[in-house]
């Protein structure tokens, strides 16, 4: 791999991939503050062309602990970015009226360019009716079934944050996409479809796999990429990996039984110290001691896929902003 000239200079590609190389790690923390900062950059613009600062509110209802902290990390980096950022609770014993009633009010205010609704929610709540309430103008999270046809339609729209930071990964390491074999293990609204839309734009042959997809390694050892967002932590191992595959790895899996950590980070003492002051390490959905020798490139579990996500809420927050304002977008 070469490395990044100074930071601010933007010509692609800038980080390459040897041709052979095995084991490469994907460095998403870097690229995601690379496009935090071009953020900030239009965020800037914005402000001065139309005196106030782009705006996101998220939505988070009920007390999950990770979408507590998800949305804490998504307000605080829109802040650090020049952004306007707010977050907007409810209890978990919200009614849907309430939630509807307050995607509304969101999305009838002036200073609120893009809206999300941190998922999942508490039981009793409708996913989809929020989504659907969120203005597809707003809607960052590219769940909107509007914004999800013009993705499918190959239309320009805003599409989900996690995919669209996976494909400005893999372009700023210059990784070829065109004409080659993706593999998409899950099939989630917000991750696994959307990535399918957007690989499939960019000329791969797309394979999107799940939980009753036939011979699953043998289909996943087709992939020049393979993108696994299962939720199941190390499930995709060596026999899922062709030699030479870019492997990304969207998993963040909570694992607390010292079986899995000692299976998953055989000789890691970094992660073995982790463990046992905190009782809990994060793993991703590849098993990546065995399956990063094989691979020309991986990303980490944190420090992958989870930076990128962030700054592309960042990303289509200014992007909504200006399509809002510029072209009159609702
Ligand atoms: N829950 C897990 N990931 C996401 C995301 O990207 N957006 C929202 N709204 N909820 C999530």
């Amino acid at each position: 791999m070469t490395d990044s000239p100074t930071p601010g200079t933007h010509q692609l590609p800038r980080r390459s991939l040897e041709p052979g190389g095995r084991g490469i790690l994907l460095d998403g923390k870097a690229i995601g503050a690379e496009l935090q900062r071009e953020a900030a950059v239009a965020a800037a613009a914005f402000q001065t062309r139309y005196g106030r600062p782009p705006g996101l509110a998220a939505v988070l209802v009920g007390d999950d602990p990770a979408s507590q902290v998800y949305v804490a990390s998504k307000t605080r980096s829109c802040l650090e970015a020049g952004l306007a950022a707010s977050t907007w609770r409810l209890p978990a014993s919200a009614s849907q009226d309430e939630l509807l009633g307050l995607i509304d009010q969101l999305n009838a205010d002036e200073t609120v360019d893009g809206l999300l609704v941190q998922i999942p929610l508490p039981a009793g709540l409708s996913a989809s009716a929020a989504q659907e309430r969120v203005s597809p103008a707003k809607d960052v999270d590219g769940l909107h079934p509007t914004n999800v046809g013009q993705l499918w339609s190959g239309q320009d729209t805003l599409a989900s944050a996690t995919p669209s930071g996976i494909l400005e990964l893999l372009d700023r390491y210059g990784v070829e996409l065109d004409g080659k074999r993706a593999v998409v293990v899950g099939r989630s609204n917000i991750v696994g479809k959307p990535m399918a839309a957007l690989l499939l734009q960019r000329n791969c042959t797309v394979t999107l796999c799940h939980s009753r997809t036939r011979d699953l390694p043998a289909v996943c050892r087709e992939a020049d990429v393979l993108v696994a967002a299962i939720g199941r932590a190390g499930l995709l191992g060596p026999d899922h990996v062709r030699e030479g595959a870019v492997v990304i790895d969207v998993g963040t899996n909570r694992i607390t039984d010292p079986a899995e950590v000692e299976r998953l980070f055989p000789g890691d003492e970094a992660k073995h110290r982790a463990f046992a002051a905190r009782g809990s390490v994060l793993a991703g959905d590849v098993d990546t001691a065995r399956v990063r020798p094989r691979a020309t490139a991986i990303t980490p579990v944190p420090g992958g896929v989870g930076p990128l996500t962030v700054a592309m809420v960042i990303q289509n927050t200014v992007k909504a902003a200006e399509r809002r304002l510029v072209a009159g977008a609702r």
